[in-house]
């Protein structure tokens, strides 16, 4: 049995707790060994939590951090302080770190994977970009052997699902807003969403993955959507165009240029019909061409599904690396070709 402990029981936190009951079978047998959250912070103990977290609730951040016993700790909680600093003793004290937190990651990421590297110790944070989406991982590994020059991508989900509520159904800016905060979509301070700073971490982060080098999010010039209203998004449409936050890097021989600010695109463009809390990535390297990932960007579960991945990478690399897949399920393979001939 795996101990991990996770700081932040919120949208993400409860996700996370809820799909490792549901989906806890598959997970123990794809990784050998149960998944077992031992403590859960939050700030406010007075509040309804999940059955689920029942008994493991504290206030007490040492509780997770100095227990030997859990070699996993998940950062869920949001912001800065004191996510930053638990992070940090977390790797103090030769614990994997598994994080959602782009804010920490775009600011402070490369000083913190020095310190897992120091100390031994893995730090993941697929979450921390296009919610459920893989993009993190497979920059890293799969497109590893490629310059890539360019990335065109729409990184929040909270700005695209307030566009699309506007353009289709003429919602107000506010009422779509309220509607992504009811969804979980929007960060506590929706500012972060709305003037497109979420999105400028994001774009720091891929950015510093595909040009191999450290961008932070003040180097991006950054425009929000809160100066684009409903008429502005119908004479677009009556041009043959839809406005989306879009996030671009360049590569430019040594310079990079960075960019997020509403953009009209035309229909054919291949992140126009990225709709709702839908995310999309647009890759351009030199030796794979053009790579798009798209799915969800935000939300409770398919967050959870990128940071239960990264907790299970972290079990394995704990465990030396080995995969301990060795149990499978006996599926009977139908036979289709005999109903078609
Ligand atoms: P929430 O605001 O829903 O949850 C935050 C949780 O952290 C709450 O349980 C809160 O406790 C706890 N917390 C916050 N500050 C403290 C503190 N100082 N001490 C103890 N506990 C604290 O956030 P989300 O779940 O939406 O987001 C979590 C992280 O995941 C953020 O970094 C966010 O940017 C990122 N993320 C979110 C996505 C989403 O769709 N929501 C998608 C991808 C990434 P309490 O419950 O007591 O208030
Ligand atoms: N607030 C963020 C968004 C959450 O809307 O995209 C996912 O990172």
């Amino acid at each position: 049995m795996e101990n991990i402990g996770i700081l932040g029981l919120g949208t993400v936190g409860t996700g996370v707790v809820e799909l490792l009951e549901s989906n806890g079978d598959l997970i123990a047998q794809k990784l050998g060994r149960q998944i077992n959250v031992k403590k859960i912070l939050v700030r406010d103990l007075s509040r309804a939590r999940t059955p689920l977290a029942r008994g493991k609730i504290t206030a007490r951040a040492e509780d997770i951090l100095e227990d030997e016993e859990i070699k996993i700790v998940v950062e869920l909680m949001g912001g800065e302080e004191p996510a930053l600093s638990f992070i940090m003793r977390a790797l103090e004290n030769k614990k994997h770190v598994v994080t959602a937190n782009k804010e920490v990651i775009s600011k402070y990421g490369g000083q913190l994977l020095e310190m897992a590297g120091r100390v031994g110790v893995n730090l993941l944070f697929e979450a921390s970009v296009g919610g459920g989406i893989p993009i993190i991982r497979p920059m890293k590994q799969c497109l590893a052997a490629n310059n890539i020059y360019k990335i065109s991508a729409i990184l929040n989900g909270t700005t695209n699902y307030i566009l699309t509520q506007m353009e289709e159904t003429n919602k107000d800016f506010e009422e779509a807003l309220r509607e992504a905060q009811i969804h979980g979509y929007a960060e506590s301070d929706p500012s972060a969403d709305i003037k497109g700073l979420d999105a400028a971490r994001k774009l720091a982060i891929l950015s510093s993955i595909a040009f191999n080098t450290r961008v932070t999010p003040d180097k991006i010039y950054t425009q929000g959507i809160d100066g684009i209203e409903l008429s502005d998004i119908k004479y677009a449409r009556e041009l043959g165009y839809t406005i989306k936050l879009v996030a671009t890097g360049r590569r430019l021989g040594r310079s990079v240029e960075l960019l997020v600010s509403p953009v009209m695109l035309r229909y054919d463009h291949p992140l126009s019909s990225v709709r709702d809390v839908f995310n999309a990535v647009l890759l351009e390297g030199d030796a794979v061409g053009r790579v798009m990932f798209y799915g969800r960007g935000a939300g409770k579960m398919p967050t959870a599904s990128a940071v239960i991945a990264d907790i299970m990478d972290a079990v394995r690399n704990d465990s030396g690396g080995r995969m301990y897949c060795t149990c499978y399920n006996e599926l009977d393979v139908l036979d289709r070709g005999a109903a078609v001939s």
